[in-house]
């Protein structure tokens, strides 16, 4: 499939995923959220990529929002429609894929920005970026899933705060609130990233997607988290990667996992 709004590579088991709208600060239109879909299921479906990271093209923004220009003239139902179907194909798709996601924010991680980032597994920062939910100064709240996300990675009172006052945090507050996980240069960022995915796979696949719907299972209301593990848990034992990873624990070698 051919995109107009990304790019997409896939080096060492990594696909990378590059948000390709600099002259808008890579907000995200429609049609970048739909071939954002395709991209990530692509790699997810892929059995040779083990890892997917998300990046913006150049050194200003990740993703400076939503577009505005293009939902400034909708009414309630159209506004309510945007919401959910962008909660389903990119935000909620995202955050529940097995390949584990990280995500590199390279500048502006603003509105629709911030929350594609918080749907990611792993976050990342630049010293350079530059983090909020803008939504409330344009009349409107974080609409893809940000009031949620951002609650449950920094807790009520930041979250509150970062939203009512539409204000940005730093890099390295975002650290200090557990918002992203390291912060470093520019240059740096996306071999930072690469580095991680490489120790992720060192393990096995099928082990890392039973603790991704494991720990997503714990911020769903609908479930029980420690069930979810105890399923997931048991699962694990009928699987060629148990096999594989314990057999080679005993034998003294480094595992080969197939993801089965
Ligand atoms: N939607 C649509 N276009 C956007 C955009 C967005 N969220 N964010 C930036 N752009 C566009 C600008 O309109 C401008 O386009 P133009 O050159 O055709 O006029 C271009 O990207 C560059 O942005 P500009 O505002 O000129 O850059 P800046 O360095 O002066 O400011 C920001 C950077 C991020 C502070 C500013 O662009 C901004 O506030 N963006 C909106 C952030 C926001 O509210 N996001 C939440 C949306 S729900």
């Amino acid at each position: 499939m051919s995109y107009s709004n990304i790019l997409l590579e896939e080096v060492n088991g990594i696909g990378t995923i590059k948000i390709n709208r600099p002259k808008k600060l890579n907000a995200l239109n429609v049609e970048t959220i739909r071939e954002l879909h395709e991209a990530f299921k692509y790699c997810n479906d892929k059995k040779s990529i083990t890892v997917i990271i998300l990046i913006g093209e150049g050194e200003k923004a990740f993703v400076a929002g939503a577009d505005i220009s293009e939902f400034a003239h909708y009414d309630v139902e159209k506004g309510t429609q945007l919401s959910a179907k962008g909660q389903k194909l990119l935000f909620d798709y995202v955050e529940q894929l097995s390949t584990p996601v990280i995500c590199c924010i390279n500048g502006f991680a603003l509105g629709g920005g911030l929350e594609l980032a918080m749907s990611c597994h792993i976050r990342l920062a630049s010293t350079n970026a530059k983090m909020g939910l803008p939504e409330t100064s344009l009349g409107v709240i974080p609409g893809y899933g940000g009031t949620q996300r951002l609650t449950q990675l920094v807790g009520k009172g930041r979250a509150l705060e970062m939203i009512l006052t539409a204000g940005m945090i730093d890099s390295n507050q975002a650290l200090t609130y557990g918002l992203v996980n390291h912060v470093t240069t520019l240059e740096e960022l996306q071999p930072l990233a690469e580095k991680i995915a490489s120790k992720i796979q060192n393990n096995s696949p099928s082990a890392i997607a039973s603790a991704i719907r494991a720990v997503n299972a714990g911020q769903d209301k609908s479930l029980n988290g420690y069930e979810v593990e105890i399923s997931e848990f048991g699962k694990c034992f009928g699987t060629e990667d148990f096999k594989e990873g314990t057999t080679a624990f005993l034998e003294k070698r480094k595992a080969k996992f197939n993801g089965n």
